[in-house]
């Protein structure tokens, strides 16, 4: 069966198993179908099962389910898994890893894309949204890398893992000390994981992918982002394709932007390794 016209089919990820962490709605379902029409088999996972209520904040921004994105993925002629997945929960990542070498066989991409935003003043800053934002932020994903990577070095054909981090994780943004610094240390963790797992040919990189239209910037109106241009959540599929298709022996180790995809980084572009 053929690809819908968004979903043009290249085979770049044929006979590959992806998971991606939120991939319900947003950029993470975005990645889900580009893998797909790039010949993967994909595990859609994330916490929402079922269609919000027309009055849920998250309706405009994608109908916001696991099964949604399965099933789209499924109408353009690819093939999907959703798993429900809290990513706070160690037991839910673990099941998640075991699910799909259960259902697929094998792991050969892992994106840990789920993040959640923790916007307020130092000073008011609820302790419970710190929280989460350490929880999904980082704990999450240097968790998910616990319970894939096993499998995927016993595979010993390599593969390639890579986080969504932020421009926040590089600099000041206004009122969002909590969610740079969580993705300041999930930049650090994935870079740190990628030195880890080289021998194996395991890719590990950290992809930043501008100012996109989600639920998570609904407004556009972040403190001191206007100035960046606003994309759809398919402006990342091409670079995170590439992404998906590297070992550590072609690219790895990297914070790489989503907008300098075939500039400075991308086919046919040496990047020197960094420190
Ligand atoms: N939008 C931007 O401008 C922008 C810019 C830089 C970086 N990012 C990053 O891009 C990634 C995707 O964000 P987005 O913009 O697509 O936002 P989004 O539409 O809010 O999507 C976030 C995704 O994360 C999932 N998620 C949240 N908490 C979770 C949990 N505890 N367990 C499992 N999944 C969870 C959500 O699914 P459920 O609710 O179903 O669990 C949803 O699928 C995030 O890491 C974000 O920090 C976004």
């Amino acid at each position: 069966m053929s690809m819908s016209a968004n979903l043009p089919a290249t085979g770049e990820l044929r006979g590959k198993v992806a998971i991606v962490t939120g991939g319900s709605r947003g950029i993470g379902r975005a990645m889900s179908m580009a893998f797909a029409a790039a010949g993967a088999q994909v595990v859609v996972a994330s916490r929402t099962q079922n269609e919000p209520r027309p009055d849920s904040p998250f309706y405009k921004y994608g109908s916001g389910t696991i099964n949604e994105t399965a099933q789209r993925i499924a109408e353009a002629g690819g093939e999907a898994l959703p798993v429900p997945c809290d990513v706070t929960d160690s037991e839910d990542l673990r099941r998640l890893a075991e699910r799909t070498l259960k259902h697929f066989g094998r792991i050969d991409i892992v994106v840990s894309n789920a993040g959640v935003d923790c916007e307020s003043p130092v000073v008011d800053l609820e302790e419970d949204l710190l929280d989460r934002a350490l929880m999904v932020n980082i704990r999450g994903p240097i968790l998910l890398c616990k319970y894939v990577l096993p499998a995927m070095m016993e595979q010993k054909g390599g593969g390639s893992i890579f986080c969504i981090t932020s421009g926040a994780s590089m600099g000041y943004r206004e009122g969002r000390v909590g969610y740079s610094m969580s993705k300041a240390a999930l930049d650090r963790a994935y870079l740190c994981i990628a030195e880890e797992v080289r021998e194996h040919d395991i890719a590990v990189n950290v992809l930043s992918p501008g100012r996109v239209d989600t639920w998570m910037n609904r407004r556009g109106d972040w403190p001191g982002t206007a100035h960046i241009p606003m994309e759809q959540p398919d402006s990342i599929n091409q670079a995170a394709v590439w992404l998906a298709a590297q070992k550590a022996s072609t690219f790895t180790g990297q914070r790489v932007e989503r907008a300098d995809f075939g500039i400075t980084w991308g086919p046919g572009i040496h990047v020197p390794a960094r420190d």
